[in-house]
């Protein structure tokens, strides 16, 4: 794709004149893509699933045990591609996404790995099929590589020992426990603020690890009731771990040869992976075990304060989400502490990356598209107007269009771009039948990008969110955050915390994104990053931009 330069110079035509550059298939150009198949295949044989092949996972093979160990052989059409360390790592993504897109009948296709069927799909129809099944809820084998760290817990977990975890856990994401979390987000976010004034003069920054350390900082809080301060103090050795630890499982899943336990585990990687996961556990057994002594004392003082049951009059305190937990520790024993420590490390697991991957990656299209920022910045004017005090929940509630950004912007970049599930019977969709033992990927990227359902699919177009424009769309063709009953249990969580976040840096800054959209590698990473960050220049609302910089636009 040729690169485009153009000078930010604002006029009538200001969104009209990218439009029509908005409309490119950025990652899918399916003829590079084929050359790159074919390029990457092993001995120059062609890379094909087509025709005959889908009509084999009509046939019947028998289940393979669900934890394969080593190596994956993906066989297509007539042969080929092999595990993923023959190719560049970073192309990874497209190769895969560009392979499905290629090759895919009706949004399905397969890859063989070893001798059962890795189906992936992504047309929203066989997406229900999946996703809303009511017994086929056990997760793909690989999600089993993050036992050590967050052991069998709500993610992981599947039949009665999930079901009865969900239950336990539903409430505790209740509207009014949720928003006691906004005080958390507004004081990070404010924090980030003050760290960001140090970059206004700077060329650029890449946003991403500074709003992952936010996010960081929003989740243990919000989740244990206790500051880790890895916005300020980079030395946190818990901060850190979680965070080699979010890296490492992604590493672990792409090296056949680690996923063997024992192996692993006397492999100077598995030692220091565990080393990690020995620091975050201890951590959060330890605030577990602050918090159980701190309770028990306070219990016999005073009756519980939760949501809803103040007495008029009265401040209650706030409740993170740990306490909730141990409250039902102590009511009814439902929940171990050990369980307890399985929850908050899943919550602190799933709940900083993604939220990270989705702000980062809506603050880089906001940077890109200045007529959208413009809209952002006015509704914040008249909510704020030059008031500097924190965001509340009726002004969250008034920020309809931010939310219809956030909401595009996960569906062109979804922080978690494959869901992964394994059947344990066979599936009839459509005219195929998926073999039990199948995995299946559910490719939300690419289900995104269906133009069944969003025409123009590449275009950065907030509008197709309004209320008008989402009635009547397919309940499965967006899913950023799952669907079914594993949907994601934070989403509304993280849905505020982008909202707060994004809002507060829009209401201080105007941003612009030096990276156009062609030149940003995806990498999958469980979690969807941009593999050389994302630049940002970022400046105060009255100080003007260099518009001598080159500026590119997708
Ligand atoms: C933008 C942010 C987020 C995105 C895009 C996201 C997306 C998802 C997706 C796609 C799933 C399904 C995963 C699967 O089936 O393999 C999921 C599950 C889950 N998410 Fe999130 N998530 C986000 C934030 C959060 C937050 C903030 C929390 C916790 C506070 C959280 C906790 C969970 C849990 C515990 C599950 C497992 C639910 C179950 O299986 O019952 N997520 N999320």
């Amino acid at each position: 794709m040729p690169k485009l330069v153009v000078s930010a110079k604002k006029d009538e035509n200001w969104s009209d004149r990218f439009e029509s550059l908005d409309n490119k298939p950025l990652h899918l150009d399916s003829r590079a893509i084929k050359r790159k198949c074919d390029s990457k295949c092993v001995g120059g044989v062609e890379f094909s699933l087509e025709g005959e092949n889908h009509k084999t996972l009509n046939l019947r093979r028998s289940p393979r045990k669900s934890e394969p160990g080593g190596c994956v052989l993906y066989v297509g059409g007539g042969v080929i591609a092999v595990g993923n360390w023959w190719m560049d790592c970073n192309d990874d993504f497209i190769v895969l996404t560009g392979f499905n897109t290629v090759f895919s009948k009706k949004g399905i296709s397969n890859l063989w790995q070893i001798n059962y069927p890795f189906v992936s799909i992504f047309h929203a129809g066989a997406v229900e099929a999946i996703l809303n099944h009511s017994t086929e809820l056990k997760k793909a084998w690989f999600y089993d590589l993050l036992h050590p760290f967050i052991g069998q817990g709500l993610l992981t977990s599947y039949d009665e020992r999930w079901r009865k975890k969900r239950k336990m856990l539903t409430p505790a994401f209740h509207f009014n426990i949720l928003k006691d979390f906004l005080h958390v987000f507004n004081k990070q976010s404010k924090i980030l603020i003050d760290i960001l004034m140090g970059y206004t003069k700077d060329e650029y920054i890449d946003i991403v690890p500074l709003i992952t350390k936010c996010s960081l900082d929003i989740i243990c809080e919000s989740i244990l009731g206790k500051e880790v301060h890895s916005q300020t103090q980079p030395s946190s050795s818990y901060a850190k771990a979680v965070v080699y630890l979010t890296d490492s499982v992604y590493e672990r899943m792409q090296s056949p040869w680690y996923w063997n336990d024992f192996l692993f585990k006397i492999s100077p990687f598995g030692r220091k992976f565990m080393k990690n996961v020995d620091i975050v556990h201890n951590f959060t057994r330890q605030v577990i075990s602050e918090k159980k002594e701190e309770l028990m004392k306070k219990k016999s003082a005073e009756p519980p304060a939760y949501a809803g049951n103040e007495v008029e009059g009265t401040k209650r305190k706030k409740l993170a989400l740990m306490d909730l937990l141990l409250d039902e520790h102590f009511k009814n024993n439902s929940i171990s502490e050990e369980e307890i420590r399985e929850e908050v490390d899943t919550f602190t697991f799933e709940g900083h990356d993604t939220t990270s991957s989705g702000i980062s990656w809506c603050l880089w299209m906001i940077g890109l598209h200045p007529w959208v920022q413009d809209k952002i910045h006015e509704k914040l004017d008249s909510i704020f107007g030059e008031d500097n005090r924190d965001a509340t929940m009726e002004d969250l509630k008034e920020m309809k269009y931010l939310e219809c950004v956030i909401k595009e912007s996960l569906r062109l970049y979804p922080p978690v771009p494959a869901i992964g599930r394994m059947l344990r019977n066979d599936l009839q969709i459509g005219e195929y039948v998926l073999p039990k033992g199948s995995v299946c990927l559910v490719l939300t990227y690419l289900l995104h990008r269906d133009p069944e359902f969003f025409p123009n699919p590449e275009k950065f177009d907030p509008d197709r969110f309004s209320p008008e424009n989402s009635a009547g769309r397919h309940p499965f063709a967006y899913v950023p955050f799952s669907a079914g009953p594993r949907n994601c249990i934070g989403q509304r969580f993280a849905l505020m915390e982008e909202k707060t976040v994004i809002s507060s840096i829009l209401r201080k800054y105007k941003i612009r994104s030096l990276d156009p959209r062609d030149k940003v590698q995806l990498l999958d990473e469980i979690v969807l990053r941009p593999h050389k960050g994302l630049r940002i220049q970022i400046r105060e609302r009255r100080q003007p931009f260099d518009f001598n910089s080159i500026y590119y636009y997708p």
